[in-house]
């Protein structure tokens, strides 16, 4: 039986002989892109949501991410907002961009399990796009989209209980 309370661990000892030892422990590593600060917002207000539920989390900024931190932790969420990148709207965040295109390009995702996050803003035509960019990077590298993406259109301040209620869902979807 899993114990739901389990203490939670700090980033450095993450996946340390606790979680090893215990089955019942998952762990999610999130990679995010945010340049005014919205997607951060976003993936902190979920991890202690997370973590209350004994869930080990780690989260590292897109920009100093490595390709083999997609395979660190038990489960993946990567978030990013959309941007027009390149000139044209409606892509990702370009760091983002820049880690999928160039250092993750030829990365293995087979047996992983991905959820993601997506911000946008309603003035846009292609709002919150970055979904769908990243739901082709992970299914084209052979991972798994885990349920619906977090899509949070505008500000996000003010929106804590659309991330209360996703958490729930992944909750759901990473302990079948
Ligand atoms: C230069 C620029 C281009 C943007 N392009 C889009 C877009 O094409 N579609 C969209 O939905 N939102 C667009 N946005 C809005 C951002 O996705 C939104 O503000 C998001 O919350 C930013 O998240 P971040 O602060 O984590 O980077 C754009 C914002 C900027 C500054």
């Amino acid at each position: 039986m899993c114990d739901v309370n389990f203490p939670c661990l700090p980033d450095r000892q993450a996946f340390s002989p606790i979680h090893r030892y215990n089955p019942c422990v998952s762990s999610v590593h999130i990679i995010y892109a945010s340049t005014s600060g919205h997607t951060e917002y976003v993936v902190d207000t979920l991890i202690p949501l997370l973590q209350k539920a004994g869930v080990i989390v780690t989260k590292g900024l897109v920009d100093l991410a490595k390709p083999e931190d997609l395979m660190k932790a038990d489960f993946l969420i990567l978030g990013s907002g959309t941007w027009n990148t390149g000139g044209i709207e409606g892509q990702l965040n370009p760091h983002m961009h820049t880690f999928v295109h160039g250092p993750a390009k030829d990365v293995d995702l087979k047996g992983k399990n991905v959820a993601i996050i997506a911000l946008g803003d309603d003035r846009y035509f292609y709002t919150s796009r970055a979904g769908e960019h990243l739901r082709n990077f992970i299914q084209k590298h052979g991972g798994k989209v885990l349920g619906d993406a977090l899509v949070v259109i505008n500000e996000p301040y003010g929106q804590e209980e659309k991330i209360r209620k996703w958490s729930e869902k992944f909750l759901t979807w990473i302990r079948p």
